[in-house]
């Protein structure tokens, strides 16, 4: 069965073809970056904008990649939610439309779940039950999946998400958006020791998370180096700021997955979300994970942040696991800017 899946929650129009036997066959990506760069953020009502004007082309770059036409599509899924509402009512319209004209059915699916699935399109793929440590602009949590549709919150953050920690701060610092890469790049040419930051909660016996503080301990230290220097930062200290910051969110992510895994006895993680993309996480869970005898996963590098493949590679693992209805025709729909990814588990038995 072929899936087409359309994503559009945020600053990404994603559109993307999976087979639910051989996987992705092709997707199709624009990245709304350089539009919002100006304001320093995304801009709701422009994303929207961006996505209506996207979402067609790039469904035919999809289908002409994948080598399929409109007719070889068999089932039709998008992001529901979470995410801005008029952004995610463009993709959940076309999507719905496109099903509706065809006589598909459509498949509203989770955005995180999306994320937390995405590591099972590389190769290799991690076999269920894992941890997933979930870090992406919005969200933090540990999670254990024992399957498709079958996750268990472990922690959470209280506050802000590690993304939010990246692009806070780099906002601070005059980086620019999206704060993460910019920040991590930076961070390359610093020396992670030059400045103390908190690892906040890193002793707590939970496996919550807090990054708040983090960017007030940052604004201090460059209020200090201001005052110090007469209102001047220099590069070297901006670099070593940068990596000081990055240390201090990958110190935290890491002891907390690592806690994960004690507690649950798995031995396979997977790292999911946009912050997945940090070359400095991704090296410090893959040597702490061997060190400790267990494996660690990451999606493709490409895939890490938004993205239509995920959709549909979640619509297709649904699928295989007899979690759709796919005799569902009624097109009825709705987004959900706010959606708690608990309400997307099978019930437990
Ligand atoms: O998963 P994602 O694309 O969107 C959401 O669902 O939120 O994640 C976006 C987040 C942003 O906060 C961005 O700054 C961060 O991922 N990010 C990174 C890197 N690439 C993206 N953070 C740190 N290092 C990176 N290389
Ligand atoms: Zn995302």
């Amino acid at each position: 069965m072929k899936i087409i899946g359309f994503e559009s929650s945020c600053d990404e129009t994603g559109v993307a073809v999976v087979c639910t036997q051989q996987g992705l066959l092709a997707h199709a990506l624009h990245s709304q970056i350089a539009m919002h760069q100006e304001y320093g953020g995304v801009v709701p009502e422009l994303a929207s904008r961006d996505h209506i004007r996207r979402v067609l082309p790039l469904t035919r770059e999809a289908l002409t990649k994948a080598g399929l036409s409109i007719s070889d599509i068999d089932a039709v899924a998008y992001t529901a939610g979470p995410g801005l509402a008029g952004a995610l009512l463009v993709g959940a319209s076309v999507a719905q439309s496109f099903a509706w004209a065809r006589g598909l059915p459509a498949i509203p699916i989770h955005h995180l779940e999306g994320h937390l699935l995405s590591p099972l399109m590389a190769n290799p793929r991690p076999e269920f039950p894992f941890v997933a440590l979930l870090v992406s602009g919005g969200h933090t949590q540990l999670m254990r999946v024992n399957g498709t549709g079958d996750y268990e919150l472990l922690g959470e953050t209280l506050d802000d998400a590690a993304g939010e920690a990246f692009d806070k701060t780099a906002k601070l610092m005059g980086l620019g958006y999206p704060g993460g890469p910019a920040l991590s790049k930076l961070a390359q040419q610093g020396d992670p020791g030059s400045y103390v930051l908190p690892r906040p909660m890193q002793h707590s016996k939970d496996l919550d998370f807090s990054f708040s503080g983090l960017k007030t301990a940052v604004l201090t230290r460059l209020r200090d180096i201001k005052k110090q220097q007469g209102g001047v930062v220099t590069d070297q200290q901006q670099a070593d700021l940068a990596a000081s910051t990055e240390a201090a969110i990958v110190d935290v992510l890491a002891i907390k997955a690592i806690k994960a895994m004690k507690q649950t006895g798995l031995r396979r993680l997977v790292v999911a979300g946009g912050v997945g993309a940090n070359h400095q996480l991704r090296s410090r869970l893959t040597s702490v994970l061997e060190a400790r005898g267990g494996k660690v996963f990451f999606p493709p590098l490409e895939l890490c942040t938004d993205n239509g493949a995920m959709i549909a590679f979640a619509a297709a693992m649904r699928v295989n696991a007899g979690l759709v209805d796919l005799n569902d025709h009624s097109h009825a729909f709705t987004v959900r800017p706010r959606w708690d990814l608990h309400d997307v588990c099978t019930p437990l038995v």
